[in-house]
């Protein structure tokens, strides 16, 4: 079995290049799938859910070639929707994306019941409505969901909860259908974007994305032939920046996009922290003790929901009492209960989480529940006092390129080692 090894008590500094999104990329792979052609991926992040997917898409019958260690070329000509491996699909929750792509390519797709991080209910009413809305029929039984259509016609759909998901599966089973889809309430996020503005350079046409209302022009075809760059990832960006106030360190974060990290860098300032955004690149930096701060995570440009493990590392060492919200999902703070062992002084309760502030914290073998759960976990082994031991490495892994690497570049004693 695999663990981090990692000596704290050691400040951060030095530079740190951000990766591609993988929220970005676990959309984009999918949506190549409506494209008639061939085309190009630049600035791929390296991880585990990417490596799955494309799998996954040669199973359908597609071609990729990895052109650099960030670079595909993806061809999509020739697919076939009734090849989709079930038990890969079950690994991971981006695999619902198949839906919407296979469904606007192909009239049918059929998936496992979307796994993923463990952070309470994640239905898919929303995606379903869409789909159904565009004239699909949609069946959810055996483990297994089921979409078919003899066609798909825009439509004007309402999201009853702002979604990433479901947003970006509606666009997708939108973009080749007859006429004008009209997605309201839509959710924000970067990636969205991001898809959005991969779909129109392969020869889309969807306008709106980033805004609440999104109007997807349907087309015939798209002909890719194009090549396109994913956004650097938003959360990767976060959560070095928490970790630089955290170590008590001065880091310089390459390769991200500022504007995408205005809430984190709005909060990190209020309690004390310092960052100043120069294009490309922020420089994060310690002076003194942070201090207490209220928290309600909300979808982009609110809080991160995603930043907020990492962020309660950081509230667990300020001075005070500071308060997390967890609007977004049903339980995010089971990382709390690794860090009250490393002695730090936490309450949670159902979607909200008290800290009270502690001087420090102490190593101890701790246990990642979730992807964001395990970067926090690694800012804590970091600034804790001793040798902390983490495990269940493989939820890291999913979302997070060379993180140890990149960790050990800015002066982290961190190692990752195999336990007979
Ligand atoms: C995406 O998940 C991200 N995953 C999550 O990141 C992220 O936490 C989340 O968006 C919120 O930002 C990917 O992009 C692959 P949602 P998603 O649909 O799409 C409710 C990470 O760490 N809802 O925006 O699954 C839902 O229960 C991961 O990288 C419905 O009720 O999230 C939740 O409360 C973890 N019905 C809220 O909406 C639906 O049909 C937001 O969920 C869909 C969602």
């Amino acid at each position: 079995m695999e663990k981090l090894v990692i000596t704290g008590k050691t400040p951060l500094k030095g530079e740190v290049v951000i990766s591609g999104a993988k929220n970005a990329a676990v959309a984009i792979i999918p949506a190549t799938l409506l494209i008639n052609g061939v085309c190009r991926i630049e600035n791929v992040p390296n991880i585990s859910d990417v490596r799955l997917y494309c799998e996954i898409l040669e199973e359908l019958g597609a071609k990729i070639t990895w052109e650099t260690e960030h670079e595909i070329t993806v061809d999509t000509r020739k697919i076939d929707p009734h090849k989709v491996p079930l038990d890969t699909t079950r690994k991971f929750r981006a695999s619902y994306y198949l839906l919407g792509a296979l469904l606007g390519r192909c009239k049918f797709a059929q998936v496992s019941s979307p796994g993923g991080c463990n952070l309470g209910a994640r239905p898919i009413d929303q995606h379903i409505k869409s789909f159904e809305a565009l004239g699909a029929t949609v069946d959810v039984s055996n483990g297994k969901i089921t979409a078919k259509a003899k066609k798909l016609k825009g439509t004007s759909v309402y999201m009853d909860v702002v979604s990433v998901g479901a947003t970006i599966n509606a666009i997708l089973a939108a973009v080749l259908a007859e006429g004008t889809t009209i997605i309201d309430n839509a959710a924000k996020e970067p990636h969205i974007v991001d898809v959005a503005n991969f779909l129109n350079t392969m020869g889309a046409d969807i306008r709106g994305a980033g805004t609440d209302i999104i109007k997807v022009h349907g087309v015939k075809e798209l002909k890719g032939d194009a090549t396109y760059s994913i956004v650097p990832d938003q959360i990767e960006a976060g959560t070095f920046m928490i970790a630089a106030i955290a170590s008590k360190g001065d880091i310089t974060i390459k390769n991200c996009i500022t504007k995408h990290l205005e809430s984190i860098t709005a909060k990190i300032v209020e309690i004390g922290g310092n960052v100043d955004a120069n294009g490309d690149h922020l420089r994060v930096w310690y002076s003194k003790r942070t201090h207490k701060a209220t928290i309600k995570t909300l979808p982009y440009p609110g809080f991160p929901t995603d930043l907020q493990p990492q962020m309660g590392v950081l509230l667990s060492i300020s001075e005070g009492t500071s308060i997390i919200n967890e609007s977004i999902w049903e339980s995010r703070f089971q990382y709390t209960v690794e860090l009250n062992k490393m002695g730090a002084n936490i309450t949670a309760q159902g979607k909200t989480a008290v800290f009270e502030g502690v001087k420090g914290l102490t190593a101890a073998p701790v246990y990642a529940s979730d992807l964001r759960a395990g970067a926090a976990l690694i800012i804590a082994g970091i600034i804790a006092n001793g040798k902390t031991e983490i495990y269940n490495l493989n939820h890291i892994d999913r979302g997070y390129e060379n993180i140890e690497e990149k960790f050990r570049k800015l002066g982290a004693k961190i190692e990752r080692v195999v336990e007979e």
